[in-house]
């Protein structure tokens, strides 16, 4: 028996990267699991090769910034699945630039898939939640929400955003005896194809944060995944408006700047 047998999840961004890692996880408890996404060819794949594996995975195209397009989702979900007990706001992109560099437009875009997203998401399936009993809403920040370096200026603030958003939430649904919690998780570096692309890579910061983390290595997709698992089931029954940091202890050491200047 899977701790999640029963349970429907959406995960946002879950053709690949971390969003994969928590599909798969989350289908490893036995939850039917909705990956919704824009890269639609690796969205299908990752569902069918879920299926092939003998678990319950379905693709659906989703484009978070659009409301007309979570609304879809939704009634498409509760006509199939008949319900939705797990979100996983894991739909991300980042701009890494300096406040001086960046321009507003840039800025638009990281908020519109970061934090308007994820807003949208938890408004569209809180009613359905609500009439299942209840439900476990995961949004992934980022340890830059406590770590600060020059190009996480519009990345960074996005996921402050979202962190905050996750907390008032949680607190609305709890006073409301929704049986709804709302928490968020705080990766550090993992990885996965945002840290792949050779112009992160290249760059110093990057290195050093790496070379920075006590455990001495990156997180896995299947780490990520059950840390989702532990906040979509009742394991974390006690547990909203929490943060969970799942960086190898980075967030907590100070270290030595390499590009001053
Ligand atoms: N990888 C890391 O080290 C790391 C660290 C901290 C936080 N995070 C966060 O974790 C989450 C997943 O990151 P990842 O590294 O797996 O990234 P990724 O780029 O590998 O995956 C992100 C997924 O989001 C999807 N996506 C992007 N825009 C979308 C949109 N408008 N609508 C629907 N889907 C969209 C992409 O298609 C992709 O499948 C992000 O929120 C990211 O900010 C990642």
């Amino acid at each position: 028996m899977g701790r999640l047998n029963d349970k429907v999840a959406i995960v946002t961004g879950g053709s690949r990267g971390l969003g994969g890692g928590a599909a798969d996880a989350l289908c490893a408890e036995g939850a039917s699991v909705v990956i919704a996404d824009v890269l639609d060819d690796a969205g299908q794949a990752r569902a069918s090769d879920l299926r092939a594996a003998g678990h319950r995975a379905r693709y659906v195209h989703l484009d978070v910034r659009e409301a007309q397009s979570w609304a879809a989702l939704v009634d498409g979900v509760m006509a199939t699945e008949g319900r939705i007990d797990g979100l996983v706001n894991n739909a991300g992109i980042n701009i890494p630039i300096d406040i001086e560099e960046a321009t507003v437009e840039q800025f638009q875009a990281i908020l519109d898939v970061n934090l308007i997203g994820p807003f949208l998401g938890i408004k569209a399936v809180l009613p359905a939640m609500r009439k299942g009993g209840g439900g476990s809403i995961i949004n992934v920040a980022s340890n830059s929400t406590k770590m600060a370096l020059p190009t996480t200026s519009l990345y960074g603030a996005s996921k402050a955003g979202i962190a905050n958003l996750t907390k008032t939430t949680a607190v609305h649904c709890a006073l409301r005896g929704d049986n709804i919690r709302v928490n968020s998780i705080h990766p550090g570096a993992h990885l996965t194809e945002m840290l792949e692309n050779p112009q992160v890579q290249a760059m110093p910061q990057v290195r050093a944060l790496v070379d920075a983390i006590p455990m001495g290595r990156m997180g896995l997709p299947a780490e990520f995944g059950k840390v989702v698992v532990f906040l979509a089931s009742e394991d974390s029954s006690y547990m909203t408006a929490a943060e969970l940091f799942t960086d190898g202890g980075l967030t907590v050491v100070s270290f030595a700047h390499p590009a001053r200047g």
